[in-house]
């Protein structure tokens, strides 16, 4: 007999009933029904397994508190969540969007690292041929990999920025933290020819390519290299669709430079662009303040409605549902917390 049991709701409403032993985290019990729910860490230090508990009183312990500002209205990391009787969880995904099998681990040759803009490199690795997968980078934009640094067991989430392809191309954008454990061997010891693991793609911030509204873009930082993949599609299919990317920075050397801007704009020539900068320099005219504050300011009364994409850390996902609450338009934000 189970302990207890464990709801699962996901976007498109289905209900997903699991059984959940004492003691066990909702990550784990998700798993022992055959629901791989996304998660790399499993120490609550990622961020990548979020969900929002709506109903039933629950344990949250060890883990990074910076990455649950939302903790107030029950936003939990699933692996380190213990459900203390019955519990419903608000999955920010579709059902059809829930791996039912583990994701296999396959390997990759790093092709090229070359330092693009200010403190953010591109990563180019290519897959080698795996017995079930084959060699094709099949995924959808908007997806992640986990990458390990070689020889350790240290793994990362990137977001792929290219598009799906035959050859086996897989590119990241990785903006360097200093101190950071994969930025010192990105740019450290990383070479060309390093085999590297990869296990994905994985993630549910993809396009809903069936609706008809407006798309706004909101990201910042590294959280544009999956707002990148979404937009060159968008582009690879000629999409007439309005598209508005709103990028928020620190300064504005943080801006993604001009030359991806005219790509950009070669390719979707309806795009709307808003820069935002939070501490610009005195030449700096055009928008101050958060890429948050930029949305809100966009969604004056009378413009159509649109679908919301936001990727970035947990404070800027929470401030643009923020602000997308207030719009009525809390059902329209498609979120992706790195
Ligand atoms: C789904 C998803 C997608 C992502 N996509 C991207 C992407 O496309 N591009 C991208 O650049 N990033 C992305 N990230 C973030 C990425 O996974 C890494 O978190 C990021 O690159 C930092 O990794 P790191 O190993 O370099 O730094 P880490 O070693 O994880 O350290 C991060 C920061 O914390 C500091 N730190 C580490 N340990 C300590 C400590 N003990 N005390 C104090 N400070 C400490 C470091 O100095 C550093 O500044 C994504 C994350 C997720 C979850
Ligand atoms: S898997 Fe990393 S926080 Fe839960």
């Amino acid at each position: 007999m189970p302990d207890s049991q464990i709801t699962l709701l996901t976007r498109d409403g289905a209900r997903i009933e699991v059984p959940c032993a004492s003691g066990d985290t909702v990550l784990d019990a998700a798993a022992g029904a055959g629901y791989h729910l996304p998660a790399m860490c499993h120490q609550g230090t990622c961020g990548l397994c979020h969900a929002r508990v709506t109903s039933g009183s629950y344990e949250m312990s060890g883990y990074t508190e910076s990455l649950l500002p939302g903790r107030d209205l029950g936003d939990v990391l699933l692996c380190r969540c213990t459900p203390e009787g019955n519990v419903t969880v608000q999955l920010p995904c579709r059902e059809d969007q829930i791996p039912r099998h583990q994701i296999p681990l396959r390997d990759a040759v790093v092709e090229r690292i070359e330092m693009v803009w200010e403190r953010a490199v591109c990563l180019s690795l290519r897959l080698q041929p795996h017995d079930e997968l084959g060699v094709a980078a099949d995924f959808a934009p908007g997806q992640y990999m986990e990458l390990a640094i070689p020889g350790t067991g240290i793994r990362r989430a990137y977001s792929l920025a290219n598009l799906p392809n035959w050859d086996g191309l897989i590119e990241f954008l990785i903006r360097i933290q200093p101190g950071g454990q994969f930025s010192a061997w990105l740019t450290g010891q990383a070479r060309v020819g390093d085999t590297l693991t990869v296990r994905g793609p994985a993630g549910r911030f993809v396009l809903d390519e069936a609706s008809p509204r407006p798309r706004c873009f909101v990201g910042g930082g590294c959280g544009l290299a999956p707002i990148l993949s979404m937009l060159r599609h968008l582009a690879e299919f000629q999409d007439s669709q309005p598209v508005h990317l709103i990028f928020g920075a620190n300064q504005e050397a943080e801006l993604l430079p001009e030359s991806e801007i005219a790509a950009l704009r070669a390719g979707l020539p309806q795009l709307t662009l808003t820069l935002a900068v939070m501490n610009p320099g005195p030449a700096w005219n055009g928008f101050v303040g958060t890429a948050a504050a930029a949305l809100d300011a966009s969604l004056a009364p009378g413009v159509t409605e649109p679908d919301i994409y936001v990727c970035g850390p947990p404070k800027m996902l929470l401030a643009v549902e923020e602000v997308a609450a207030r719009h009525g338009l809390a059902g329209r934000v498609i979120a992706e917390r790195l």
